[in-house]
């Protein structure tokens, strides 16, 4: 046998050889990956979207769901609720939400895609603590004769109004922020993504 031959015929093993690993070795990579293109129960539990039914949600009414294990609320605002959104205006932070606590579809009067139906993440953005409703208004919420209805964090006391718009002098530095969501239909959103899959 020639150098050149040894030489081919070392390639050629070598060749074989690789394919052959290659081959075992894609059969074996192959399981996990697939395996891992499937998301576990445990990472969709982590940040797969989740898909809500809102449709027996009445006016006035709020619903919490979990969604990469932070509280969202939906909310379906009443008229009233949506109209003291103007008287709100000189009393909160950010009015026009100019920071980036939303997605763009939501940088508007409402922060939301439909105007009465409010999706927001319930924590506080000052230290993390989950704010309470507070939608009675006047005397009767305990806030004073002019609350107008939203949010209190019990923590430190920043106060939202029902878009979720933070108050001015309060400790929180932000407005509630507003996850993507998309209206998959009248009655259902999904929460964790802006797209209506396929
Ligand atoms: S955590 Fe909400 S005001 Fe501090």
């Amino acid at each position: 046998m020639s150098c050149d031959e040894k030489v081919d015929c070392g390639r050629r093993r070598l060749l074989v050889t690789t394919a052959a690993i290659g081959g075992v070795g894609g059969a074996v990579v192959a399981t996990p990956f697939i395996k891992s293109m499937l998301p576990s129960e445990r990472a969709k539990a982590a940040g797969a979207p989740v898909e809500v039914d809102i449709s027996k949600l009445q006016p006035g009414e709020m619903l919490t769901v979990e969604w990469r294990g932070k509280p969202v609320w939906i909310i379906n605002r009443t008229d009233e609720q949506l109209a003291s959104l103007k008287k709100t205006d000189g009393d909160v932070a950010d009015p026009k939400s100019e920071k980036q606590m939303q997605p763009k579809y939501c940088q508007n009067e409402t922060r939301s895609i439909k105007p009465n139906l409010f999706v927001a993440v319930g924590i506080c953005t000052h230290l993390g603590c989950s704010p309470t409703e507070k939608f009675k208004t006047g005397a009767e919420s305990g806030l004073g004769a002019d609350w107008p209805g939203g949010f209190i964090c019990p923590c430190h006391g920043s106060t939202f109004d029902i878009a979720g718009r933070v108050y001015k002098s309060k400790p929180a530095p932000d407005n509630l922020e507003i996850p993507p969501h998309v209206y998959l239909s009248e009655t259902t959103i999904l929460i964790g993504e802006d797209k209506k899959g396929a």
